[in-house]
């Protein structure tokens, strides 16, 4: 299996409008394959400004609140491509697209590192930041998993959270738990 690393992917259409969304870059020898499932506007973005840029940010609010509707994070330009950079990255890498592998399901796009930059430490790893991207997974995946597997899921991913998680954690996870609780109503669960 490849590597993927998860992160926070901004792209631009060609009237200069920023999109932003988290999406896990897999490294495949010296390139970067961004693959979104149709339909995307990171992929409608892709073909109209062939660039990417991958902002590296351990402020979980970002990957729980793009799914939930709160996509205004502060960004600032990019320094080598078209395109822009969470003020909250750690680090961020700059991506151009060089090949388009296509699919009817999910194209893939190769992409060269063009710039990476580091901006500040990085924090060390945190059991409820991985909770709380996992939990943000399956909440993008909730119209196609099976409702067991998305309750087993959570029970255990809120062990980190109750044991690990700081401020931004925590309601991270309560923006993913709105979305949750309102998904078991549609289905008719009262829990
Ligand atoms: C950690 C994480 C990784 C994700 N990776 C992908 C991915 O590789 N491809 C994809 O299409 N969606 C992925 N998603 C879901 C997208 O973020 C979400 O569906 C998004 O809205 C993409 O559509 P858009 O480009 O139209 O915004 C991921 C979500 C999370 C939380």
């Amino acid at each position: 299996m490849p590597r993927i690393v998860e992160t926070i992917v901004t792209t631009m259409n060609a009237t200069g409008e920023a999109h932003i969304a988290p999406l896990g870059l897999i490294e495949e020898g010296d390139v970067w394959v961004i693959a979104p499932f149709r339909p995307s506007r990171t992929l409608d973005n892709l073909r109209q400004v062939p660039f990417a840029v991958a902002s590296h940010t351990e402020d979980v609010r970002v990957f729980a609140g793009c799914l939930t509707g709160r996509k205004t994070w502060p960004m600032r330009p990019a320094e080598k491509v078209t395109g822009v950079v969470l003020d909250s990255a750690v680090s961020h890498w700059e991506l151009a697209v060089d090949g388009v592998s296509e699919d009817e399901l999910r194209p893939r796009f190769s992409c060269q590192m063009v710039h990476t930059v580091s901006h500040r430490p990085w924090g060390g790893f945190n059991r409820a930041q991985a909770a709380v991207l996992e939990c943000a997974v399956l909440v993008s995946r909730l119209h196609m998993l099976p409702p067991e597997k998305v309750e087993a899921e959570l029970k255990y991913l809120e062990i980190a959270i109750s044991k690990t998680a700081g401020q931004r954690e925590e309601e991270a996870w309560g923006w993913l738990m709105e979305r949750i609780v309102a998904w078991r109503a549609q289905r008719g669960q009262t829990f």
